[in-house]
């Protein structure tokens, strides 16, 4: 594995995805920081993490022969990995808030932020950013945030998670090329927060309405079962209320 560790960085997204440019990069080569100056988050939000605590690096994806249209099954697969790690570490009550938030019980301990390089209709390169709370203890203001540290009482060592988290990563790319995409949306949707029961959603203009989670769409939609019909809604359309 291809490791460039990094003291500080402004964005380990934005740091692979300039070095691509400059340079050939093994399949799956990892940027890594003790520290992100201006950490990116899901819709244009920011990823705040205590120096040297938790893991916030990036990882190459090249040659996935994925579509433009087919992007969420990166999601799919990259959340499946973070997840199938974090239970190597028995952390409990796991699950996948849509689209690619990893939960403990009601609490986050990651966030994934996928950046693509398209030719020609085609996922050329994927950046697949990956922040996980490990060892920090306090997050202030963030009532619904952990680490796992938090969870397991005691301190998790950042290096072998992150072999960990790489190896896995490259298990389920592997095995998506040898069983193509049904089994693994079956798979995130079997893991898919608050699937099957009512919850409240809200709309952009702070409306509230009921719905059940029944699962995504190719493209990455949610499905909502409503009184009357099945509707299907993108990121920015709605928040799940929890
Ligand atoms: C989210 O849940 O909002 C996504 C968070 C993604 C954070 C990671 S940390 C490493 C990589 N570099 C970034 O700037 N963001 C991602």
């Amino acid at each position: 594995m291809q490791l460039i560790k990094l003291n500080a960085i402004d964005s380990t997204n934005n740091y692979l995805k300039k070095l691509l440019l400059e340079t050939v990069l093994e399949d799956f080569s990892v940027v890594v920081t003790n520290h992100q100056t201006q950490g990116k988050g899901q819709m244009g939000s920011d990823w705040v993490s205590e120096k040297g605590k938790n893991l916030t690096f990036s990882v190459l994806k090249s040659k996935t022969s994925l579509l433009l249209h087919q992007q969420f099954m990166l999601s799919i697969l990259v959340s499946l990995s973070i997840l199938k790690t974090l239970e190597g570490y028995n952390i409990p009550k796991l699950s996948i808030k849509w689209p690619n938030d990893i939960l403990s019980d009601h609490h986050k301990i990651s966030g994934i932020l996928i950046e693509n390089v398209i030719k020609n209709q085609q996922i050329e390169f994927s950046v697949i950013g990956i922040g996980l709370n490990v060892n920090q203890e306090t997050f202030e203001g963030l009532p619904k945030v952990c680490s796992l540290k938090h969870i397991l009482g005691f301190p998790v060592n950042k290096e072998e998670l992150l072999h960990k988290l790489v190896k896995n990563l490259q298990r389920y790319f592997r095995l998506f090329s040898e069983k193509g995409a049904a089994v693994f949306t079956n798979e995130y949707e079997s893991y898919l927060f608050r699937k099957d029961k009512p919850s409240t959603f809200m709309l952009p203009d702070e409306s509230l309405f009921t719905g059940i989670i029944r699962g995504v769409t190719d493209s990455g939609k949610l499905q909502l079962q409503l009184e009357d019909a099945t509707k299907e809604f993108n990121l920015k359309e709605l928040t799940l209320m929890y």
